[in-house]
């Protein structure tokens, strides 16, 4: 390796590392006015609909939306049915998991059927991505290249899989955060390149378009203790066969699911996050779920071994969600309520996108014959 090359990734690093602490202080900034003046934020965020949400989307991501939402906070969740298609072809599927992620959305305590949140699609608001053009111009190719969560993305499927939707998604995100005029995205670090390219549009917008009166805010990306919670086999939870607990699931499969968790030869339960990864996970979900520390369950399993702490976590999983999972049940039964739901969100996402195209027009002179 040449010399320039090794200062060129060092540098780049230590720039990756500035940008971390920078979003870092923004976030915490944010918590503190959101606390004060929670009328002041509107929080966007959402997923792509590729499955029912699991207990790593739960623990990581959904309980901190609520809490954000109970300090009174309008909470805009989006559906992202065209980002779905950045790494697979085909779309059948995608309704159903729609349906199965507002009605977890619902039975967590995420209000989107009132003045305080909403859900909708990607699909059924074209004004949200018509915005992705003048986006589109406002960025260059090679820091779109220099994304370091699509480039990881490119990497795990090969460039020749890599389809122009796949190569632009950040930019499509720029546009969902905001067409809303969205300021506060609940995230973990890999949105923070999404988010940071969506604040270089929105200063470039306003730089270029529109340079006596802001226009667009630049959101904030709240970052929060997410554990990262593996699945059972120890690899990324949700992406290889049924290695996720499902916030719909029952308590058995949710036991069938946790006993065939892998753990390792050692009879005694101990608390080993690097050498005992996972054995770790488990305690961790196991405390997640109890409201305790993984230590604490470590200690109190100890020479029960590993089917003693499979229990536990069984155990601990059920009970959380046994209220939850009730209510679930319940709003299934109801096919209207999904409907209503995002009828609703459509619609309200839809006056939105019309009015901030209509005003990105209005300011970039476009229409003016
Ligand atoms: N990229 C997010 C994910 O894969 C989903 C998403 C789409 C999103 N648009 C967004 C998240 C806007 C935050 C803001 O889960």
């Amino acid at each position: 390796m040449s010399e320039s090359s090794v200062t060129d990734r060092l540098f780049h690093e230590s720039a990756a590392e500035d940008s971390l602490h920078a979003a870092e202080r923004l976030s915490e900034d944010a918590w503190q006015r959101l606390t004060r003046s929670p009328e002041r934020f509107r929080v966007l965020t959402g997923e792509r609909p590729t499955g029912p949400l699991h207990l790593g989307h739960y623990f990581g991501s959904l309980q901190r939306r609520v809490e954000v939402q109970s300090q009174g906070v309008e909470t805009w969740l989006l559906l992202a049915d065209y980002q779905a298609l950045t790494d697979r072809t085909g779309s059948a599927s995608l309704g159903e998991s729609i349906r199965d992620i507002v009605l977890d959305y619902l039975a967590v305590g995420l209000d989107v059927r009132s003045e305080r949140g909403l859900a909708f699609c990607h699909s059924q608001v074209p004004e949200l991505n018509q915005l992705m053009l003048p986006f589109l111009s406002l960025v260059s190719v090679s820091e779109i290249d220099r994304n370091p969560t699509v480039k990881s993305e490119i990497e795990n499927l090969g460039a020749g899989n890599v389809t122009g939707m796949m190569f632009n998604y950040p930019v499509h995100q720029a546009a969902d955060i905001l067409f809303c005029h969205g300021n506060l995205v609940p995230g973990g670090r890999d949105q923070l390149p999404h988010v940071e390219i969506t604040r270089k549009i929105a200063r470039r917008f306003n730089k270029t378009y529109s340079p006596k009166k802001r226009y667009f805010q630049e959101p904030v990306l709240l970052f929060g203790e997410a554990p990262l919670l593996l699945g059972t086999d120890g690899k990324k939870m949700g992406k290889s066969a049924r290695n996720a607990v499902y916030i719909r699931d029952d308590e058995s499969t949710t036991a069938a699911v946790l006993k065939k968790a892998v753990t390792d030869s050692d009879p005694a339960i101990t608390y080993d996050p690097v050498g005992r990864p996972t054995v770790a996970n488990l305690l961790l979900l196991a405390s997640l779920a109890a409201g305790t520390t993984p230590q604490a369950v470590a200690d109190e399993i100890g020479a029960g071994g590993s089917a003693r702490l499979k229990a536990y976590v069984t155990e601990a999983v059920n009970e959380h969600f046994r209220p939850i999972r009730a209510l679930r049940r319940e709003l299934a039964e109801d096919p209207t309520v999904v409907r209503s739901v995002l009828e609703r969100g459509n619609e309200l996402a839809r006056q939105a996108a019309r009015k901030t195209l209509a005003e990105v027009h209005e300011l970039m002179h476009l229409g003016n014959f």
